[in-house]
């Protein structure tokens, strides 16, 4: 007998460690995690299996296949915006071609199960590229729809992977004589910036959010590489994680789309600088900013309009800005980093 799991990939990553903690203490279902490095140690408790190993490895994801009975795929790896424009290419393969390999292990695990396989995507705001500040602070909060130009790689891979997901949902194959009735229920999350207390991000282009929080925590002065001004939506990680567990949940006659807009707060940096230092009145934060970064931050929205994800599927975030850094971010965080 196949044992009936939920694949997560990108297992050690900001979400994965959410997803995994949450989902293994809970305990109602077997994870099978994969990431290409080592599973952290606190993770370890709450996988049934881990699979160290990459998604551009074929082979690796044929032999899960036949292991195990998936009922859902939370797909989280990724190379994030700043560290793809370093590489594009090697992103490109990671985002893209790893997404494909998953979407077909979907469509196998469907046709072998005879049911739909779900498959659950983080999307990101950086699907969108607003050509200036002007029009970015004259747009207000950004529709799905609406400037679907992204400027980075990591943005492009990641708007051609909603496509692709639409695509395996509802057109795959549409001309084949033997298409078979495998099914792949695609369903996207564009985020906003995330801040976690457990983990730092890496390669991310909102990184300055956390990572202002998390030098002032420890003590380590922080060159925040954004102008005070820069507007970006936010959402603290359990309001992640809960969106990617009530968009798997939703019935699938109330999703009116396959990508939703999900946020929180949308503070400037130094709305962000000004709760740090409330909380770590030390805090040594200083503006360097990097011109490249700041572009990149300037063509996302200030703002995104998740009205669709409220309505179909009666999504709301449970943490506001002041809600999540009292009762989340800084008793986890001083937990984390005990004073000296
Ligand atoms: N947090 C991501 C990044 O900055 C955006 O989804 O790349």
């Amino acid at each position: 007998m196949r044992k009936e799991v939920v694949m997560i990939t990108g297992a050690n990553g900001e979400i994965g460690h959410g997803l995994i903690s949450h989902l293994g203490k809970k305990g109602d279902i077997g994870i099978l995690a994969l990431d290409v490095q080592p599973l952290d140690a606190d993770l370890v408790p709450y996988c049934q299996r881990f699979i160290q190993g990459d998604i551009l490895d074929n082979m690796l994801l044929g032999r899960l296949v036949a292991e195990f009975e998936i009922r859902t795929i939370f797909h989280l790896a990724s190379i994030l915006s700043t560290k793809a424009e370093y590489n594009p290419e090697t992103a490109h393969r990671v985002n893209v071609e790893g997404t494909l390999n998953l979407l077909r292990l979907a469509v196998e695990q469907s046709a072998w199960q005879g049911r739909a396989v779900k498959f659950i995507y983080p999307s990101s705001i950086a699907a969108y590229g607003i050509p200036d500040l002007e029009t970015k602070n004259r747009a207000g909060k950004v529709k799905e729809e609406q400037f679907l130009q992204p400027t980075t790689m990591y943005g492009c891979n990641k708007l051609y992977c909603e496509h692709l997901g639409r695509y395996y949902t509802r057109h795959y194959r549409q001309l084949a004589a033997d298409k078979g009735s495998a099914s792949v229920d695609f369903r996207c999350l564009r985020f906003p910036g995330l801040i976690s207390a457990d983990t730092i991000p890496t390669g991310g282009t909102s990184d300055y959010g956390p990572e202002m929080l998390h030098h002032a925590a420890q003590g380590i002065p922080y060159q925040c590489f954004v102008r005070p001004d820069s507007r970006l939506p936010f959402m603290a990680m359990p309001d992640a994680v809960k969106s990617l567990l009530q968009l798997e949940e939703a019935p699938q006659e109330n999703l009116s789309q396959l990508v939703y807009n999900v946020t929180s707060f949308s503070p400037t940096a130094d709305e962000i600088q000004t709760v740090v230092k409330k909380y770590f009145p030390k805090a040594e934060i200083h503006c360097q900013v990097h011109g490249s970064r700041q572009a990149i931050v300037d063509s996302w929205p200030g703002d995104i309009d998740d009205s669709a994800a409220r309505k179909d599927w009666g999504w709301s975030p449970d943490y506001d800005m002041n809600r999540a850094f009292d009762d989340y971010l800084i008793p986890a965080i001083h937990r984390r980093y005990p004073p000296k």
